[in-house]
């Protein structure tokens, strides 16, 4: 990869007076003297602050995210980009969600580390920040965060991990996790494998190296002007992420100098541009609730039905796993998210701006892709439209969402019995039953996966084949649930479901046996029930008390909105634009 410092300041730009950090470090008071002398205990000098802008790191490193391991050096290696350029970086450590080892989901925290990014960057004399993060949740947290303090800000992915192999297979995390389970369920895996499997699958640092959330938050990022170009598909442990780093570094000084703040980057269109590219890479469907939610903190509106409009007219170009069949590091050497956004330019807002200061179409102008079978023609798409559908329809009044990409076409338009589960501890202890009543036909269903109902919004989705059936051969069936699915997963599950069950949904009245039909194509979800029968069922049920008596838990059931408008808090939409809090 090329990358190329392309400073657009002039020197009237460098205005030290006009730093935010000055408001800390310029007045002569007894306050600014107790910031200065305190930085000079730490061993500073005023060469090293005064009348330079102060670039904050914030770090999501965590020996318990293991995704962002790397993360230790590629701070280092941001810092050195600032002080090359003449700023003055500090390292912050902000809350790391990682998704292998936090239980019940980190999508519980998400709002969590995006309210610590707002508040971190609003109470100190930051000018501009570099947000290093990259596994799912860290992605849309920070950007969610920055847009609301609205202060010069960068974001920095930690970039996929290489491509693993095992024996002569090659394994894409998440996706080959799933599909061999599976088999070893189904008796074909035997223990010596699968430990070889667990051995080799998570390959180096970095991110799933399928197009999970985090490649596809990644992707989205970049193409909303969040990133450095090419910054998504760069792998975690190549020599590109590093000087990846340290360019971010120096942009960060810029933008510092320019005051080039996320207002002055995202609008509406960006979001436009996020939402095509999250289609066009085949991308998770977690991208809709986070994007819902970026809108909403730029106070826009990002509909479940602009979304599918969209849909109905981006074809899937990135032939990557699970929807496809290579993995990023091949994007990568195919020519990466550029070249595939310079395939799409006449699809996209490509006025939008970037972090560089320029528009989105003059960055990805020279960018040509290098390998057709990984990013695929206009002629060739892997899809013609519709990698990710929204239906609607009496089991699903506020919509649902189906990643019909990586889902079995003769499924997508299907009629079936339910096989309904009630939570899940409820279809842990009975999926595998060899006496459940279950065929290829029915429709598996589980509630109570939702965001107040898990609690949390968890990636239970990709419910379980019953074993009975995998040992018949059977890999893919209807599921159904109010939960999120990975970015790796796979299989026909509707998702999402909204309202949920916890909050009163239909989805909380339906039963085993009960017809449920989907069609995808018509985009519509139908709940076979005579209204009398709904309304009776609905008097009857007794809906779980969700709130929890004390502490974060409660703020968050008190306050998380549902799947369609984003899972955000009620009270975080719109901005505090870079203001310090409190009386000063
Ligand atoms: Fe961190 Fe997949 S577990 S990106
Ligand atoms: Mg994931």
């Amino acid at each position: 990869m090329n990358l190329e410092f392309v400073s657009r300041l002039t020197s009237s730009d460098r205005d030290p007076s006009r730093l935010r950090s000055a408001r800390w470090f310029a007045p002569d008071d007894m306050r600014s003297f107790g910031h200065r002398s305190r930085l000079k205990g730490m061993g500073f000098d005023d060469v090293d602050f005064k009348d330079r802008p102060v670039v904050a790191i914030l770090n999501t490193w965590s020996e318990l995210n293991t995704c962002h391991s790397h993360f230790k050096n590629r701070a280092d290696e941001v810092r050195r980009g600032i002080l090359q350029a003449g700023g003055f970086p500090v390292e912050v450590p902000v809350m790391s969600l990682g998704e292998m080892l936090m239980k019940p989901t980190t999508m519980l925290y998400r709002n969590l580390l995006a309210m610590e990014v707002e508040e971190v960057l609003r109470c100190h004399p930051i000018d501009a920040a570099v947000l290093m993060g990259g596994c799912d949740k860290t992605v849309p947290a920070m950007l969610m965060g920055a847009i609301s303090a609205d202060i010069p800000s960068i974001f920095f992915p930690a970039g996929p991990m290489l491509k693993a192999r095992w024996k002569n297979v090659t394994l894409g995390s998440g996706s080959d996790a799933w599909k061999y389970w599976d088999e070893r369920l189904a008796g074909n895996l035997c223990d010596k494998d699968w430990k070889g499997i667990e051995n080799c699958i998570g390959r180096s640092a970095g991110t799933c190296m399928t197009m999970g959330t985090a490649s596809t938050m990644a992707c989205v990022t970049e193409a909303m002007g969040m990133s450095l170009p090419g910054a998504a598909c760069t792998p975690s442990v190549v020599a590109d992420h590093s000087r990846l780093a340290t360019l971010t570094g120096r942009h960060a000084v810029e933008m510092a100098w320019a005051n080039w703040k996320p207002s002055d980057i995202l609008d509406e269109k960006s979001i436009d541009n996020g939402v095509m590219t999250s289609l066009a890479i085949g991308g998770s469907t977690n991208a809709i609730v986070h994007l819902i939610a970026i809108a909403g903190r730029l106070e826009q509106t990002l509909t479940l039905e602009r979304f599918d409009e969209l849909s109905q007219t981006t074809p899937v170009l990135a032939d990557i796993r699970p929807g496809g069949q290579f993995l990023m590091e091949d994007f990568f050497d195919a020519g990466g998210l550029p070249a595939l956004l310079n395939r799409m330019q006449d699809l996209l807002h490509a006025d939008s701006k970037t972090v560089l200061g320029g528009t989105l179409g003059e960055q990805v102008a020279d960018c040509d892709v290098i390998d057709d079978q990984v990013i695929r023609t206009r002629e060739n798409p892997v899809s013609e439209a519709g990698g990710t559908c929204v239906l609607r329809g009496n089991l699903a009044p506020s919509g649902c969402v189906i990643k019909a990409l990586a889902a079995n076409p003769d499924l997508l338009s299907h009629r079936g019995p339910a096989v309904v589960f009630d939570n899940y501890p409820d279809m842990k202890a009975r999926i595998h039953d060899p006496e459940l009543d279950v065929t290829s036909d029915s429709v598996i269903i589980l509630r109570s996966a939702g965001p107040l109902g898990a609690p949390g919004f968890p990636e239970w989705g990709m419910l379980p084949i019953p074993k009975k059936l995998l040992q018949e051969g059977i890999r893919d069936m209807v599921r159904i649930s109010d939960a999120r699915m990975s970015g790796t997963s796979y299989g026909t599950c509707v998702l999402h479901i909204a309202p949920e069950s916890a909050a009163g949904g239909p989805l909380a009245l339906v039963r085993t046996g009960d017809m449920i039909e989907i069609d995808v194509p018509k985009r519509r979800i139908h709940w076979d029930v005579d209204e009398d029968e709904a309304a009776r069922r609905k008097a009857e049920i007794k809906l779980p008390d969700v709130v929890p008596p004390r502490g974060y838990g409660q703020l968050y059931a008190k306050h998380v909105t549902q799947a369609d408008v984003g899972c955000d808090f009620d009270f975080l939409t719109g901005r505090s634009p870079g203001e310090e809090p409190g009386i000063h």
